[in-house]
């Protein structure tokens, strides 16, 4: 029999990863293409949509000629969640996308409240206007560039732009249209409500599917143009938490991930849309039909390394960072860091906040700051976890991905400062692999989402926490959480100047 082959494209912020898996989930090529984020101004991040076209295209055409020997049977696509992509009649983009980690809508965020009410937005959207989700940006464009609202034809998400230049339908899937604000969390469709009083017109949006349906096919055109077959199934996908959590296994209750990729998400699978009152976690569709998740999110995880990294830490390496970490004990030497650089959603939900080292000494150096990185971050991953708890939803079976949790350093300061058990996964594709699965859902390889957790997704080791280390962070932790509400006022007084 022939072989079989399905390909995960991950549209990330950093770069755009594709792999090829066989039907058991193990990798047979994989490429990655990296990006620039551009901040015009502090708190702005946005992207260009032809870079990430540009990226998917060159991954494509490194890991199709691994499938000679085969059929690639299904394709799935995952991707950063809220971002907007708009198009003219004519399909081409307006303006650059206004990605997840911009914070200029909290003017937007208010006006949406005032338009459908705090209350009857949470009923609908499962969450309160938040600036990361897209439709306070495309109320900030129809605020602030008119001219451009007036020409657009087309709003997507950053991975159903890739899905219409790859099958040429305008389609997206519920785990990420849940990030717009405009889709019924509850009733998993666009809410008409909110889409009228918002004074924004459905035309504009794209058919929703469920993750696993077939949305589209590969068109002639990108197959001459990629090393594809014409005809390939493209699957709904996800975005990429809850694409993470179908390459983590995580797709029934008592399951749960942390992930540790530009932004830090710790997620629980849920068969209820359940919500945090305060809003403080997101409630959201998941990838398994009829479905939700709930998670929270810190804004800058791997973006605070990378930062660190580029600006302060320049000649060093990843590895040799985490290497100078581990020479230092815990607390680093009485050094917190606050991951604020792009402001914080949980549990603050203020685009205001910026980053800080906090008790910086005359002795304390590169290794020190490092370590404070490593810390802080997995503070405020502390902080989401914390969230699901007091909603009571249980995360006692919880796997770490992403790039940080790579680091062995890092993986050791997660799973002693939550303080539980955790494991990692063989494969640390994740929200490749989710989209691939659900590729293989849509092309028929698998009869379900799970089926393909069952077949192509395994645990890796597992790490228990030392209760001497826990009880340490907890000290630091419990400092940590009280500089936000005491800087607060300042904070903001900085951001108005
Ligand atoms: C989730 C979120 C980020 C992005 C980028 O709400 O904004 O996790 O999906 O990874």
């Amino acid at each position: 029999m022939e072989n079989k082959y399905l390909i995960g494209i991950d549209i990330g912020t950093s770069g755009t990863k594709s792999a090829l898996f066989d039907t058991e989930g193990h990798v047979i090529a994989s490429a990655t293409v990296e990006y620039p984020l551009y901040q015009p101004q502090n708190g702005w991040a946005e992207q260009e949509p032809e870079d990430w076209w540009n990226a998917v295209v060159e991954t494509l055409k490194k890991i199709c000629p691994a499938a000679k020997d085969g059929e690639i049977a299904g394709i799935g696509l995952s991707g950063q969640m809220h971002g907007l992509v708009m198009l003219d009649d004519d399909c081409k983009v307006i303006r650059r996308s206004i990605i997840w980690c911009d914070g200029r809508t909290a003017e937007e965020c208010k006006q949406i409240e005032e338009l459908v009410g705090h209350e009857r937005l949470i009923e609908i959207t499962a969450n309160p206007a938040l600036a990361g989700f897209t439709a306070s940006k495309i109320m900030w464009v129809k605020n602030h560039e008119p001219e451009n609202y007036a020409r657009c034809a087309h709003i997507l998400l950053p991975k159903d732009y890739i899905r219409f230049k790859l099958t040429g339908e305008f389609a997206t899937e519920v785990s990420d249209a849940s990030g717009m604000q405009l889709l019924d969390i509850p009733g998993r469709c666009w809410s008409d409500e909110v889409l009228e009083k918002l004074g924004i017109d459905k035309a504009l949006l794209a058919k929703v599917y469920e993750s696993p349906d077939v949305t589209g096919h590969i068109t002639a055109d990108v197959a001459a143009l990629t090393g594809l077959t014409e005809g390939i199934p493209v699957a709904g996908g996800a975005g990429d938490n809850a694409a993470a959590a179908v390459g983590c296994g995580v797709v029934e209750c008592g399951k749960a991930f942390t992930t540790v990729g530009t932004s830090g998400v710790v997620f629980a699978h849920m068969d209820k849309p359940e919500i945090d009152k305060s809003g403080r976690v997101h409630t959201f569709c998941t990838a398994v039909p009829g479905q939700w998740h709930v998670m929270g999110v810190t804004q800058a995880a791997g973006l605070s390394l990378n930062w660190f990294k580029h600006n302060v830490a320049e000649n060093l390496s990843y590895k040799e960072i985490d290497k100078e970490a581990e020479k230092i004990a815990i607390g680093a030497d009485r050094l917190l860091y606050l991951p604020y650089l792009m402001g914080e959603r949980t549990p603050l939900l203020d685009t205001k906040v910026r980053g800080a080292f906090f008790g910086l000494s005359a002795m304390h150096t590169k290794a020190h700051m490092g370590r404070a990185v490593l810390e802080g971050v997995s503070y405020s991953l502390c902080s989401c976890l914390e969230v699901l708890g007091e909603m009571g939803v249980t995360t006692s079976d919880m796997a770490l991905c992403g790039g940080g949790a790579k680091s062995p350093l890092w993986r050791k300061i997660l799973c002693d400062s939550f303080g539980i058990d955790v494991k990692t996964m063989e494969s640390d594709e994740g929200p490749a692999l989710g989209a691939a699965i659900l590729g293989g859902c849509a092309a028929g390889v698998y009869s379900s989402v799970q089926e393909g957790c069952r077949r192509a997704v395994r645990d890796g080791e597992k790490l228990s926490p030392d209760s001497d280390a826990t009880a340490q962070y907890k000290k630091y932790y419990n400092i940590y959480k009280e500089i936000y509400p005491a800087l607060k006022a300042q904070y903001h007084a900085l951001a108005d100047i």
